[in-house]
């Protein structure tokens, strides 16, 4: 104990007076208090406190990512963050369960006296969406107009300021446009690349000839447009035009420098230096995918316990929220860098040098 301190006591250091005050059910209120009213504010609640978490750890993410150069270790950091905030999702995935244990009648009870509060006013929910990359301008219209539009004047204008400040996809976006390796002039990376894929288009191609002859016409035609459109796909990645088509018309996000950069990640995952940027991608697609998971149970839930009733903040309800589900995910760009993978068999081999700066090196005499 440090010298002098006053000793600390439990309740004290917890504000558990200040905390275990704040459950007021509305309908104890009214006069004739619903049991389950207690459980319903509580849960709010304790995902209130989970949000509150998950923002002090995007923020510190954010931290380090917003600095023009960051060093290896802090990349760890960046990481376990984000590692912490997949564990918390995954309470708050099952304490819908809990949730759940009250019945559709039992929540009759009670909501009628809570419209229209609704978790559209979740203001800390928002923050984490804004934060995650998901601003006001890439949501679908419907859903923008819910997204502030029932925020008080405090809260709306807390949400703005959060969206004047660099998301983690930007962050992400900068810092993969960083990354050097591929920059070696000795060293065409690209052009190897390419060379590997088309050899494996043609042998697609080759494949689908041989079965034309067994296909209706029909059938030939969809086999054919199928190659054609990943063919398409392949091309978008090194033509800086349909690239940009593909960011005007909302498919793609991502830079194409970025995007380029975060598929030799993906392909040359197993060098060490490009290890924990590998991890950092795929944390942040669980982080993205669990979101989406949450969505949709959540939407589910609201199914359960309202049919197909519109919710308290006037949306209409599990469909809207269904919709939500569908068009939120963030880091779509990542997910569909897969598209890109080729077997590490015919992964270009990368010359010496190359490999010399994506390694680690333990030098005896030192
Ligand atoms: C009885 C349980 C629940 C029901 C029936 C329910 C229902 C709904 C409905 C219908 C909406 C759409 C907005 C509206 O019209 O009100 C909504 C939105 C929302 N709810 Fe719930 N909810 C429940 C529990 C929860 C819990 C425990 C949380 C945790 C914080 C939560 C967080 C949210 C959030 C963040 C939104 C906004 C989603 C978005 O705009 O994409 N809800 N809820």
């Amino acid at each position: 104990m440090v010298e002098n301190q006053k000793p600390v006591y439990y309740g004290d250091y917890l504000e558990l007076s200040k905390l275990l005050g704040t459950q007021n059910p509305k309908s104890l209120e009214a006069g004739d208090e619903s049991h389950d009213e207690t459980l319903f504010i509580i849960v709010h609640q304790v995902y209130e406190l989970w949000f509150k978490q998950i923002l002090h750890e995007m923020d510190s993410a954010i931290k380090i990512f917003e600095q023009p150069e960051i060093e290896e270790r802090q990349l760890s950091t960046v990481n376990a963050r984000l590692q912490r905030i997949i564990k918390i999702q995954h309470l708050l995935l099952t304490q819908l369960e809990v949730m759940e244990t009250m019945t559709p009648m039992d929540f009759l009870e009670f909501r009628d006296l809570l419209i229209p509060a609704s978790g559209f006013q979740s203001v800390q929910f928002r923050e984490i969406e804004v934060k995650m990359g998901l601003h006001t301008g890439k949501r679908k219209s419907v859903d923008r107009e819910y997204f502030v539009g029932r925020l008080s004047q405090k809260d709306r204008d807390r949400v703005e300021e959060v969206e004047k400040s660099s998301s983690l996809f930007d962050l992400l976006e900068k810092w993969l446009e960083r990354i050097p390796f591929t920059n070696n002039p000795a060293f065409d990376f690209w052009a190897e690349y390419k060379v590997a894929v088309e050899k494996l288009m043609k042998a697609d191609e080759d494949i689908i000839k041989k079965n034309l002859a067994t296909l209706g016409p029909t059938q030939k035609e969809v086999q054919l447009d199928n190659l054609n459109a990943t063919q398409k796909t392949f091309a978008s990645l090194f033509d800086d035009k349909l690239h940009k088509e593909l960011v005007a018309s909302k498919k793609r996000r991502l830079s194409q420098k970025a995007t380029l950069n975060g598929l030799f990640i993906l392909l040359y995952r197993d060098e060490p230096i490009l290890n924990m940027p590998y991890q950092i991608l795929n944390s942040l697609m669980d982080i993205d995918e669990n979101f989406t998971t949450w969505r949709y149970r959540h939407a589910l839930m609201a199914h359960r316990l309202l049919g197909t009733k519109i919710g308290t903040g006037g949306s209409s309800g599990h469909h809207y929220l269904k919709m939500a589900a569908e068009h939120n995910q963030v880091y779509v760009d990542l997910f569909n860098l897969s598209t890109f993978l080729i077997p590490r068999r015919d992964l270009p081999k990368l010359p010496k040098e190359v490999l010399k700066t994506l390694n680690f090196y333990f030098n005896e005499s030192e």
